[in-house]
């Protein structure tokens, strides 16, 4: 029960548990943010990826979409560093597991205001773990047939991946561990922290 209780709380609806996440995400009621990447070191980052993404997008009047709620600490800063017209929307998912089955499912929570039919969209995710997640927000949403879609991810977690994805512009490669602020959280605490942090004492 002690492993089970951080995991039960990191995903906010029992039922929408996936078994695996219970047994990968174990921390201890001690654990502390410990800063992987300073709030200069990404600031540097988040500049360089605004510069990417001016390149490819300054004709485009893109539209943006936000990942809630992990992504809104990044695309508020990285829309500020991008000096042309944009627009911005958010989506909110979940993941989940049905009754005992331990292949992760997504759904939409919150969905998009947006038409997304022929516009050039670029989604703005915080992170890239197993994928699941965004492969299906990439599915979903090229089915409303976008002109192009592209996506940005502030950090990328390869070791667990299960699914491919392709990221086209991204931030960081962080290691298999739990990681916390700008944005991120662990029961929706730390996000509010300026550096990304990994949990010290993730077992
Ligand atoms: P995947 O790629 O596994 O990611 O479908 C699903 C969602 O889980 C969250 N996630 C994390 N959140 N630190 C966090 O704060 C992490 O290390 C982490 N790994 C996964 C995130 O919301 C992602 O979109
Ligand atoms: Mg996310």
């Amino acid at each position: 029960m002690p492993l089970l209780l951080p995991a039960l709380l990191y995903y906010p609806c029992w039922t929408e548990l996936k078994i695996e996440t219970i047994i990968s995400v174990r921390m201890s009621a001690q654990a502390k943010p410990r800063i992987l990447f300073s709030q200069v070191k990404i600031e540097a980052t988040v500049r360089r990826l605004a510069a990417e993404i001016m390149r490819d997008y300054q004709d485009k009047h893109p539209l943006f979409i936000g990942v809630l709620k992990g992504s809104f600490v990044f695309m508020a800063d990285l829309i500020r560093f991008l000096d042309f017209p944009l627009e911005v929307d958010f989506i909110r998912l979940s993941s989940y597991g049905g009754g005992s089955q331990t292949s992760g499912k997504v759904k939409v929570v919150q969905g998009l205001r947006s038409k997304v039919k022929g516009r050039d969209v670029l989604i703005i995710e915080d992170i890239v773990d197993t994928g699941l997640t965004t492969a299906f927000l990439l599915d979903y949403l090229q089915q409303k047939n976008p002109a192009s879609l592209k996506l940005c991810s502030l950090t990328d977690k390869p070791s667990r991946r299960k699914v491919p994805v392709a990221i086209d512009y991204l931030g960081f490669t962080v290691p298999n561990k739990f990681v916390v602020g700008y944005g991120l959280d662990y029961d929706e605490k730390f996000r509010n922290l300026p550096d990304i942090c990994v949990m010290e004492g993730e077992g």
